[in-house]
């Protein structure tokens, strides 16, 4: 099989560096690092059952426990890039405390946080998972002193992100990617082991007819979320003029690339179902990410109320409402959520605007 003319991931990062003649070439290694953890992961996933899941605690053939995969993916993004000299300290979904570089190994300029499997309750059903990375510029202090890292230190909004992407394994497994200059996308070649760029700018058409959102969280939507998805389920003779049509994959990171790939817009609005949490999906290493890689493709990403990438972390693994998607879609949700009308209307299925009206 000939080679094809498609560049690789690695030819593409050097092109980009060419843009910032001083840049040292780490950022453009550490991405490296992160494609290779991806591919490792992917031949696990794609192993499935063949795998031969173990007993809880069960030790294999060479001595070592044997992990559920979110475990071993978290350990392969480590073991990966610790090494190399570029990183400062990391925090995962996967992980309570931030990670710290061992001894034995440089300390660099970057941390990078993942969440190593997204949509890992897809697994036994054999449905697209994906990981999802972000990488920031470690504080000034934490390069100068290379001291250990604390939580703190990535307590940096989104709009700070240096690179950020996913890896998806569904049919293909490929590599989404943003480092400030649009949106690309690499499928992995199987013939060669590389990820050659096969989307060379992704873009979110602004408009859509697709929503993505768990409905059998309805009754504890906030009124604002009611109303948008009323408004959609009323289709061609409601308020929109048009008939929407619904997807709900629960992998964020599946649901991300169809609306890259079509529009759509995705919800996981904050609700009333847990006080204590006020959204489901992680600020850090899902919504941050994920939103930077939707801005850059000219979407939009936003908590209902204010832009994601605006938002100052308080904790490592906060969670947060989360809309993203086609741009009139998203900036119609934050309207909702600022009219005060809106949120007065405590059950809009009887509404003016509503399914049921004459
Ligand atoms: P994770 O597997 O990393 O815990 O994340 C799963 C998340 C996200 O991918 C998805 O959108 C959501 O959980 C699914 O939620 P529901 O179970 O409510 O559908
Ligand atoms: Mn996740
Ligand atoms: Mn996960």
């Amino acid at each position: 099989m000939p080679l094809s003319k498609k560049r690789t991931l690695t030819q593409y990062l050097i092109e980009q560096r060419r843009r910032f003649p001083q840049a040292s070439g780490e950022l453009n290694a550490l991405i490296l690092d992160v494609s290779i953890a991806c591919k490792a992961i992917a031949r696990q996933v794609a192993l499935g059952a063949l795998a031969e899941a173990p007993e809880a605690g069960t030790v294999n053939v060479q001595g070592e426990e044997q992990k559920p995969l979110d475990i071993i993916s978290n350990e392969m993004l480590i073991r990966q890039t610790e090494w190399s000299g570029h990183i400062a300290g990391m925090a995962s979904e996967e992980m309570d405390d931030p990670y710290q570089v061992p001894a034995e190994y440089a300390r660099g300029k970057y941390l990078l946080v993942f969440d190593p499997l997204d949509g890992s309750s897809n697994l036994d059903v054999n449905v697209s998972v994906g990981s999802i990375f972000s990488i920031l510029r470690a504080p000034q202090d934490v390069i100068d002193s290379g001291r250990d890292v604390v939580a703190a230190d990535f307590f940096q909004t989104g709009s700070t992100q240096v690179a950020a992407g996913y890896a998806l394994y569904g049919p293909t497994t490929m590599l989404v990617l943003t480092v400030g200059n649009g949106v690309v996308g690499f499928t992995l070649d199987p013939n060669i082991g590389e990820f050659k760029l096969t989307h060379p700018d992704i873009r979110v058409p602004a408009d859509t007819k697709e929503f993505a959102i768990n409905s059998s969280n309805s009754r504890f939507w906030e009124p604002p979320v009611k109303r948008y998805v009323d408004e959609c389920l009323a289709g061609q003779t409601g308020p929109r003029g048009k008939d929407f049509n619904m997807r709900w994959i629960a992998s964020m990171v599946a649901e991300a690339h169809r609306i890259l790939m079509r529009g759509g817009v995705f919800m996981y609005p904050r609700d009333t179902k847990d006080p204590a949490k006020p959204g489901r999906l992680r600020l850090l290493y899902e919504a941050n990410p994920i939103g930077y890689v939707m801005e850059q493709a000219g979407g939009r990403a936003s908590t209902g109320r204010q832009p994601v990438l605006g938002v100052t972390p308080t904790s490592l693994h906060q969670r947060i409402g989360l809309v993203f998607g086609s741009r009139n879609e998203v900036e119609r949700i934050e309207r909702y959520h600022h009219e005060p009308a809106s949120q007065e209307k405590s059950a809009p299925l009887f509404a003016a605007r509503s399914l049921f009206r004459d």
